[in-house]
């Protein structure tokens, strides 16, 4: 039978047979599956587990401040923030393609836990030595549309499963890789983690990155951050969240249309809408916003953020649109 409590028995069962007495590093996302990856680690093995999270610099406005505080309050794990926003600027410097960057976000990632676990077992002297565990909380959908499922189609290299280095250092512990996201949520009320975080809205590995059409860079980034907040405030102000599986919010950096604004011409970005609803995010559909909701998030975006001029709403069903741009 499938019951979130069996999942957890069975899940513990495995991971202690898996990882024994050596140390385990978790990739903590700050999104729900790799908390309830981490917490279904914790529950197995207790303080082996070292969580640390990678602050890409391609988070959105105030999550590393979240996962600081409620996921550790919530779990008491050992949590480690590199800050590592300046690597992934630089590796990210001249690249457009979308399956380029999702390789290169991909491959940082895991070589800044590389380090974070060459700093564990400094640290940690001799018993260090057996750290040799990385927790991903990849989920069945990741596993299937990264060509991992039997007769899938490699649609996207979703980077916590495609785009790993060959000279990875890890053994992968993959606790959510048979359950979709309402099973993981189930099993994350399981296991006592707090419903803000259980209840989170998806969001992907590589981040703010495929979020933005062009090359990545620090004012891009904070220009889309900005607009990404005043979105998801009003879409929360709304009583909204629970009807949207997930809203992306994407900077079409490589456009630009002529607006009006105060005495002048602009010559702005569009910023895009793509509220969706969904069960699994296998298919998806644009989910219907209230006109006065989305003219309220239109006019503060304009008024609020510096080169933006125009905001747009992708009305694309997936498929053929995926949820995301890139
Ligand atoms: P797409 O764009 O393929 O997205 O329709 C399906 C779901 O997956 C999320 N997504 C990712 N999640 N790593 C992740 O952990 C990734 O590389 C990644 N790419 C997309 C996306 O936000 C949506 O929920």
């Amino acid at each position: 039978d499938w019951t979130p409590s069996n999942v957890v028995h069975d899940q513990v069962a495995a991971i202690r047979a898996q990882v024994g007495d050596a140390r385990v590093i978790c990739a903590l996302s700050g999104g729900v599956d790799s908390a309830v990856a981490a917490a279904l680690v914790q529950q197995a093995v207790g303080d082996q587990l070292t969580c640390v999270h990678v602050d890409h610099g391609l988070m959105r406005a105030g999550e590393v401040e979240q996962i600081e505080r409620d996921f550790v309050s919530a779990t008491g794990v050992n949590l480690v923030i590199r800050d590592e926003k300046e690597r992934f600027l630089t590796a990210l410097a001249g690249v457009s393609d979308p399956e380029t960057k999702r390789k290169i976000i991909g491959r940082e990632f895991i070589r800044v836990f590389e380090d974070a676990q060459r700093d564990i077992v400094a640290e940690a002297g001799e018993h260090g030595a057996e750290v040799k565990f990385l927790v991903q909380g990849t989920l069945y959908p990741d596993v299937v549309e990264s060509g991992g499922g039997e007769g899938a189609a490699n649609i996207k290299s979703h980077h916590n499963v495609g785009g790993l280095p060959d000279d990875l250092e890890f053994e992968l512990v993959e606790p959510l890789r048979t359950l979709f996201k309402d099973e993981v949520r189930a099993v994350g009320r399981e296991l006592g983690v707090p419903e803000e975080i259980v209840a989170r809205q998806p969001f992907p590995g590589p981040g703010l990155g495929i979020r933005i059409v062009g090359e990545v860079t620090a004012e891009r980034l904070e220009i889309l951050r900005k607009a990404d907040a005043i979105a998801r405030e009003e879409l929360t102000r709304a009583g909204l969240d629970g009807e949207i599986w997930q809203c992306p919010v994407v900077l079409l950096a490589d456009v630009r249309s002529v607006g009006v604004q105060g005495d002048g011409r602009t010559y702005g970005h569009p910023i895009v809408l793509r509220p969706v609803s969904s069960e699994d995010a296998m298919t998806a559909d644009w989910t219907r916003l209230p006109y006065d909701v989305l003219s309220i998030i239109s006019t503060r975006i304009t008024n609020e953020v510096d080169d933006v001029n125009r905001v747009v709403l992708d009305v694309t069903s997936k498929p053929p649109g995926t949820i995301e741009w890139e």
